[in-house]
């Protein structure tokens, strides 16, 4: 059984316990948003400060086609300075530093989502943040300090853009559909299967956009910018706080096993229900043993 179906096993059953029981979620939860936001948006002047003058930054590679810049390590000492100081004993899994240790409240970062694009000068990137307590999602924030986007969730309490709620789309075929995805770049392992689930979508719909930062292709998918979204080979950091943005919108998030192992495997795929089942049946034929 799915652990969608599990969870939903410990929910109040009634409609008035239930009511109450995700006021209450929602409320405990907005210390934590607001200090997720402070930090977002600290990390994102930051960036935005140092945007003119990449030239001169000190760039490491970590790995093929894989970069960090001073600006990433700035932006998240900032991003972990911030919640420290509101949270000690909250532990951190951040993409730079690693893991943190602490309680069971776990605060994922992604600092700079876009490093390859902000080192371009492409105009698309975000810093993103999610926490987590005892495995599940409870806020998440993705903020886009180029256009002063701030997208937020938390559990129960639905998605927003700024001030607005957000709603994935209700497009239902793949006809007229905008599809957003990630290229596999940092290895050729995937890339046959992953050519063969983008020959499958192409032809089927309006258009694919690989626009660089897989949170903000999350966030846009909640916004009802893009009407579907998937990619391989992502991390928790860059994925966490879009998911729940995803699912407070009223989207869908599986793996390529139409399971929720999405941050073990890195393997997603997101959309409103019926356009992530549209996008499952063209991808699902290319998935290897290894995807799954
Ligand atoms: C990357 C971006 C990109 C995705 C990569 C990520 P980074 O994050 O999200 O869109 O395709 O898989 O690694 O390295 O810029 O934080
Ligand atoms: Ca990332
Ligand atoms: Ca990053």
């Amino acid at each position: 059984m799915s652990s969608f179906v599990k969870n939903k096993q410990s929910l109040p059953k009634d409609l008035l316990s239930l009511t109450f029981y995700l006021l209450i979620v929602n409320l405990s939860m907005q210390p934590m948003l607001n200090i997720a936001i402070r930090a977002a948006r600290s990390a994102g002047e930051l960036i935005l400060r140092s945007a003119d003058n990449v030239s001169r930054l000190s760039i490491d590679q970590k790995g093929k086609n894989d970069y960090a810049s001073e600006v990433d390590r700035m932006a998240e000492r900032e991003i972990i300075n911030i919640i420290k100081a509101a949270y000690p004993e909250h532990a951190i899994l951040a993409e730079e530093s690693g893991e943190h240790k602490g309680n069971d409240f776990v605060w994922v970062i992604d600092p700079l989502d876009g490093t390859t694009n902000f080192l371009h000068g492409f105009p698309q990137y975000a810093v993103s943040i999610a926490l987590r307590y005892k495995g599940r999602l409870e806020v998440g924030v993705i903020y886009d300090p180029l256009r002063d986007e701030l997208f937020t969730a938390k559990r129960g309490g639905g998605a927003m853009l700024n001030n607005r709620r957000l709603r994935v789309t209700n497009q239902n075929s793949l006809k007229g559909a905008l599809l957003g995805t990630g290229f596999p770049f940092k290895t050729d392992k995937h890339l046959d299967a992953y050519v063969g689930m983008f020959k499958a979508l192409t032809t089927e719909c309006a258009g694919i956009r690989r626009a660089g930062s897989a949170a903000l292709d999350l966030a846009y998918v909640a916004a009802g910018r893009l009407d579907g979204y998937w990619e391989i080979g992502i991390m928790e950091w860059d994925m966490a706080a879009g998911i729940l943005l995803i699912k407070e919108a009223g989207g869908v998030a599986t793996d390529f096993s139409f399971n929720d192992k999405y941050m073990e495997s890195g393997n997603v795929i997101v959309g409103n229900p019926k356009m992530h089942q549209l996008m499952y049946q063209l991808i699902e034929p290319h998935v290897t043993e290894n995807l799954k």
